[in-house]
């Protein structure tokens, strides 16, 4: 059986939405996979080292939106309501990070996202 999982570009980050600018870059924009297999996709931004913190989302079709998980420089991952260990987390610096799903399934089929924020802004998105 393959799975598909898709990755996109995703501007979260309000004042780049308005400013049009596209400054998150997410890699391989689209993959396929294998069943078993370990799919690892990258993400990275120009915004500067205040923008330490990443988050990734995925949506699977036709469903809405789900927070996969919370990553910072400073600490440990902190997951959302996904099966922890099918995720793992790299971010050592503030300009990218990854996102590995191990394992891959039908099920995890998806559209991934990741976005970043500055550590001083509160407010963000409402997914
Ligand atoms: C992040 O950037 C550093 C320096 O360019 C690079 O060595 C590292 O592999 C990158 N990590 C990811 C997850 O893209």
């Amino acid at each position: 059986m393959i799975s598909v999982i898709t990755s996109l570009t995703f501007l979260l980050y309000w004042t780049s939405v308005l400013a049009g600018e596209n400054v998150v870059t997410q890699n391989p924009s689209v993959a396929w996979h294998l069943k078993g297999e370990t799919a690892e996709m990258k993400c990275s931004h120009n915004k500067g080292v205040a923008y330490s913190q990443m988050y990734w989302y995925r949506q699977r079709q036709g469903e809405s939106m789900e927070h996969i998980v919370y990553t910072r420089t400073s600490s440990e991952p902190e997951f959302g309501s996904v099966d922890k260990n099918k995720f793992s987390t790299v971010k050592e610096i503030a300009a990218n990070g990854s996102l590995t799903v191990k394992d891959v399934d039908t099920e995890d089929s998806a559209v991934y996202f990741c976005a970043v924020r500055e550590h001083s802004v509160t407010e963000l998105l409402h997914c």
